[in-house]
Formats: structure tokens, C-alpha cells, sequence
């Protein structure tokens, strides 16, 4: 049996770029200390696209995912990210600990001025979308890594689509970069809430930027995937998924180049 991806049609994408990387490089230290990160990498996200960024560990994944959430400045070349801050979910949750589940949700609404009873409304909705309805009142400290991460998946959310989703208009789809989200849960929550994602995506039209040295992730997620080089990373291939891609049949084909690219680094 093929299993071929399931893609909706979707219209052309128009307007600006939602993130647009030129010419990057950066290193960290100078002299013989210095580590070149990346070098010279080119990636242009459209709007609403959901682009995976693969690579060995050590690539520079994450250094880039950074310097396009603004949290660093590239040596050389230029990062321009939308209009709005990116909201940013890393591999730990980084939940804030004296705050509750859903004080932590509500935390980005907060810092946008919306108000106390709607964004109360949007964080019990956005707790119940990843399967923590009825936990809003525990601290981080009460729930496992997993329902952790969910609760940092939920603010994320909430960072980039704002009160979307709870009927108010005004908020516009963001740009939602995650560094390697689900790599910590086990298969079954992981496999959820790729679902979710992937759900969440269509019905907001947010723009994702995902790290993953998971290449079924990936394939399973993006409508592009990016695969970087080894240190220095570089864009080496990219490959669409569209409605008649075979998922196995990728799936192989990225996972020989992906071997091509560590190889070719201990070289
Ligand atoms: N703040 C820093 N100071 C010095 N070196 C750094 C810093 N951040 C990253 N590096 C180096 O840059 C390189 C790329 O690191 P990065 O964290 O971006 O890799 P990655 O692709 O995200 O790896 P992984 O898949 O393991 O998370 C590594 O050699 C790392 O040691
Ligand atoms: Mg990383």
C-alpha cells in the first residue's frame, strides 16, 4: 500500500514574506575558538506555510530558529520575520513556575492588552485543544514533562493566533517557530499532537517554522522540507510535499540524503 499525503488545495500565497532569511552566517568566539554555525543560508517562509527545517544535531537548527525569533543577530546578512514578534516553543516547555496552566497561556494575551474574561475563555479553549481541559489551575510543577510541554504549546498558540479561534477578528495569523516541540513526549501524545498542529494550522493560517532531525516528522508536518548541511549549515535540498507525494517513498529519499550530510561531515 502507497500512503500518499493528504493536502488540501490551497489558494496561491501572496503578500510579503512571513520570514525571509538572506545570506546568513554566524559565528560564536573569535580567533581559533570560533565555531561557524551557518554560512551563507537563504530560506524564504511564505505566509501561512509550514516549513521544516532538518539537520543533523549540531547543524545549526536551533542558532537559526533563534535568529529568526530576534533572541540573536547574525554575523553577516540579514532576518526579517513579519511584522509581529514570533512566538517561540522550544524543546523544554520554559513555563514561568509561579504561574498556573493557564496564567501561563494567558501570559502572551496579557502582554497584548486583551482582556481578563476573554483570554480566560481563550486559554481553557487552547488547553482543551491539547487535551489539558480541567487542569488550568495546576502549576507546572503538579504536571509531567508531557502535559508541560502541552501547556507551552497552548501558549505558543496563543502567541500566534491570539484570540483567533474565540470569534474576535482583529488578531492576525502570526508566526509560530517551534525547535523540535515533541521530541521529549512518548509516541502517542506526539502523534496527537501532530494532529492537533496540523489542524490548528489550517483552520489559523499561521506561518510555522519547525525543527526536527525527524524525518517521518517531517514529512508528516511540512509542506516543505528544508534539509541543512552539517556545521557550517547551509540549505542543501528542499523538497515539497504535495497531494500525490508518496509519504514512504520521501520519506527514504530524505532520510539517504540526510545520511549523505552527516557522512559528508565526518569526512
Ligand atoms: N551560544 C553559543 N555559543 C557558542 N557556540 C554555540 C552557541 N550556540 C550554538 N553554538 C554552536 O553552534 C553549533 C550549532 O548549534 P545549534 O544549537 O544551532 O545546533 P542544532 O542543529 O540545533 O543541534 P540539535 O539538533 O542538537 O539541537 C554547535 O556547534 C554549537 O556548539
Ligand atoms: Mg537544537
Amino acid at each position: 500500500m502507497t500512503a500518499t499525503l493528504d493536502r488540501r488545495d490551497r489558494a496561491p500565497r501572496t503578500g510579503p514574506p512571513a520570514v525571509e532569511v538572506a545570506g546568513v552566517s554566524k559565528v560564536f568566539g573569535s580567533g581559533t575558538d570560533a565555531v561557524v554555525a551557518l554560512d551563507g543560508v537563504d530560506l524564504t517562509v511564505a505566509p501561512g506555510e509550514f516549513v521544516c527545517l532538518l539537520g543533523a544535531s549540531g547543524c545549526g537548527k536551533s542558532t537559526l530558529l533563534n535568529l529568526v525569533a530576534g533572541l540573536d543577530q547574525p554575523t553577516s546578512g540579514t532576518v526579517a520575520a513579519g511584522t509581529a514578534r514570533p512566538a517561540v516553543m522550544f524543546q523544554e516547555a520554559a513555563l514561568l513556575p509561579w504561574l498556573t496552566a493557564g496564567r501561563n497561556v494567558e501570559l502572551p494575551l496579557r502582554l497584548a492588552g486583551v482582556g481578563r474574561q476573554r483570554r480566560k475563555e481563550r486559554a481553557q479553549e487552547l488547553l482543551g485543544l491539547v487535551r489539558l481541559e480541567g487542569q488550568a489551575d495546576k502549576r507546572p510543577h503538579e504536571l509531567s514533562g508531557g502535559m508541560r510541554q502541552r501547556v507551552a504549546l497552548a501558549r505558543a498558540l496563543a502567541a500566534a493566533t491570539g484570540t483567533a479561534g474565540s470569534g474576535a477578528t482583529e488578531v492576525q495569523p502570526g508566526v509560530l517557530l517551534m525547535d523540535e516541540p515533541f521530541g521529549a513526549l512518548d509516541a502517542i501524545t506526539r502523534d496527537f499532537l501532530q494532529a492537533e498542529l496540523l489542524r490548528v494550522w489550517e483552520a489559523t493560517g499561521t506561518t510555522i517554522l519547525f525543527v526536527t532531525h525527524d524525518v517521518r516528522e517531517s514529512v508528516r508536518l511540512a509542506e516543505r522540507v528544508v534539509l541543512l548541511s552539517s556545521r557550517p549549515g547551509r540549505v542543501v535540498r528542499e523538497w515539497g510535499t504535495g497531494e500525490d507525494t508518496d509519504a514512504e517513498e520521501l520519506h527514504d529519499h530524505i532520510t539517504s540524503e540526510l545520511r549523505e550530510v552527516i557522512s559528508a561531515h565526518g569526512r
